[in-house]
């Protein structure tokens, strides 16, 4: 009643009321009844902070909702997941607290009671593309509302980036959704479904200094997959000016080893055979679970940082040691890695272990020294060449990887130029090539123009691309006639050949047949083999082999170091 009038009463106002509209009552034992519920239930603070609808739940609990309001009744969940590898895992670990409450799970938009968008907000494209599942998820749900199904509603909820950013129109001027829930309130989805039972729209984007969801165990929404996903921390301190994610996933905070020691050995048990570890920064990793002797991070030369170092601690090289033992024939990647901060120990430990791929991810992000400046990338074109000089003496043979902007603001053609000749001189194996959109709330948003005319940035981004595929051209012919290591994924959709990847994430396919295995017999390869392929074709995303042998990593390795794995002719 209080909500519908929009008035906010104190609870002796209440209790005036009551005693008035109980005149009627001759029985003055039960008014006396009612004046004490009224004393024990919610004092005012609670109404005047969840007066105004739609209900703003800023805080996880509300002290007054008992947890029986929770009727999940074998609801139907469709995950919807855009944007980066954090959103996957992300929905991995929300799936996991829907599934103990009761919730299903539908891969038929038809059967679904629920639809959960994961959402990203690094790009306005990312976000238009969300907008428009919005539309169609909106009309799904008023045909849901006519139809004869209509017991069934249907409950949008939106999650991730796009929450914290968007949640006064989504819910206000575009009543688009029903629960909207930031990064760090995935515990509270539960909860926030449940209010819009009874047809209020219910919010939680509050950003935490200390979630990672450490105790929930992910329930992978893809079974079947040999590889998965691992969060070893949230959020980022970095503020690179062009950047939202600070904004919408708070500040950097670390997982701790052992549970994530923990969940590397479930998967292990489950059969999966590559784990990704990921962060916006994993070499800013830091355990402070874990207390340790160890100095603060030294940073490389000629690179700086815009927040205070951290210290004490277990590292990001301590947890790749740990992980990497769990089981020698699990493959180990990880992303993304801040060049800011890649310290000899981490490289080290990648040269020493068969099981970690040689391939590093330094997002240089522009070539020009000057645009790295506003970008606040904290490093020089020349110091992020040594570092990539200094990473292929460490570990010889070891694969690149990049994020590149253009357009960002003010970039003339010549600093242009200059992103295009860094990628000239290292040679990436992988790149992802982004033309620069602008956020708000960013520093870039509030300091600089976006002055780059979107035709000279659709011009700038199409000749990164042609140059990328011409030199990834050259990269991979020259791997014809080598043996590479090959994780079977599954089979291609267009030629139905068997498809796995090579220890630089690129796609390696081969026909099916028979070949020796490890007990000397013979036999097809399945997903989550390890099968030496020889290279007999090249394209620019693709290579095409012939497959020799079941293999295991320690075995393909054992005799060649990683340096001379791909001068293994069989
Ligand atoms: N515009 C274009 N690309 C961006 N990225 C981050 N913010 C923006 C932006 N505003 C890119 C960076 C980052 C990657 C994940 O997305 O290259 O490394
Ligand atoms: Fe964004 Fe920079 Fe943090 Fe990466 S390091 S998430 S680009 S602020």
């Amino acid at each position: 009643m209080f909500f519908i009038k929009r008035k906010i009463y104190s609870t002796r106002q209440i209790s005036g009321f009551l005693a008035k509209s109980c005149r009627c009552f001759s029985d003055s034992v039960r008014l006396v009844n009612i004046k004490n519920k009224i004393k024990e239930g919610p004092g005012l603070k609670e109404f005047i902070e969840h007066s105004a609808e739609p209900v703003l739940l800023d805080r996880p609990r509300i002290p007054y909702l008992s947890n029986n309001i929770l009727d999940t009744s074998k609801r139907k969940v469709y995950f919807d997941v855009y944007g980066c590898q954090m959103n996957l895992s992300d929905t991995d670990i929300v799936w996991s607290i829907l599934k103990k409450e009761g919730f299903e799970k539908t891969e038929v938009e038809e059967e679904a009671d629920i639809f959960l968008v994961m959402t990203c907000a690094i790009r306005e494209n990312a976000e238009t593309k969300i907008w428009h599942r919005l539309d169609h998820l909106r009309g799904f749900k008023r045909r849901r509302e006519l139809s004869k199904n209509k017991l069934r509603p249907v409950k949008i909820g939106l999650l991730g980036c796009m929450a914290e950013r968007l949640k006064e129109k989504l819910i206000e001027k575009e009543k688009a959704v029903d629960v909207v829930a930031g990064p760090d309130s995935y515990r509270d989805l539960p909860r926030l479904l449940a209010l819009t039972e009874s047809g209020q729209t219910a919010v939680n984007v509050l950003l935490s200094l200390d979630e990672t969801y450490a105790d929930v165990v992910p329930v992978r929404l893809n079974q079947d997959s040999v590889s998965a996903f691992i969060s070893i921390m949230r959020g980022c301190d970095n503020m690179c000016t062009y950047c939202i994610v600070p904004f919408t996933r708070g500040r950097e905070r670390s997982r701790p080893v052992a549970s994530i020691v923990d969940e590397v050995r479930q998967l292990a048990d489950q059969g999966v055979k590559e784990v990704t570890l990921l962060g916006q920064n994993v070499n800013s990793y830091r355990d402070i679970s874990e207390h340790t002797e160890k100095d603060e991070t030294k940073l490389t030369e000629g690179f700086k940082t815009v927040y205070k170092s951290k210290t004490g601690g277990l590292r990001f090289a301590d947890l790749l040691d740990k992980v990497s033992s769990v089981n020698p024939e699990m493959r180990i990647r990880f992303t993304a890695a801040h060049p800011k901060d890649f310290p000899d120990e981490v490289l080290q430990i990648i040269s020493e272990r068969s099981n970690i791929c040689k391939l590093l991810h330094l997002p240089a992000q522009s070539g020009s020294s000057a645009v790295l400046q506003r970008m606040r990338r904290g490093y020089t074109r020349d110091a992020y060449l040594s570092l990539v000089e200094h990473a292929r003496s460490t570990i010889p043979g070891v694969g690149l990887s990049t994020d590149m902007i253009c357009g960002f603001c003010g970039e003339t053609e010549e600093e242009f130029q200059e992103t295009l000749s860094l990628m000239e001189i290292v040679d990436y194996n992988v790149a992802f090539l982004f033309s620069y959109s602008m956020r708000e709330k960013t520093t870039a948003y509030r300091r600089y123009k976006d002055d780059v005319p979107e035709e000279v940035k659709r011009d700038r981004h199409y000749r990164m691309i042609e140059l990328y595929r011409r030199k990834c051209q050259i990269l991979n012919e020259a791997e014809i006639g080598n043996t590479h290591l090959v994780l079977v994924e599954g089979s291609a959709k267009k030629t139905g050949q068997i498809m796995g990847r090579n220890e630089m994430y690129l796609k390696v396919l081969f026909d099916q047949s028979e070949i020796l295995s490890e007990d000397g017999g013979r036999r097809k390869a399945k997903p989550g083999d390890y099968v030496a392929v020889k290279i007999v074709g090249a394209r620019s995303s693709v290579l095409n082999g012939v497959p020799l042998f079941h293999s295991s990593v320690r075995e393909f390795y054992r005799d060649v170091g990683w340096g001379e794995r791909t001068k293994l002719r069989v």
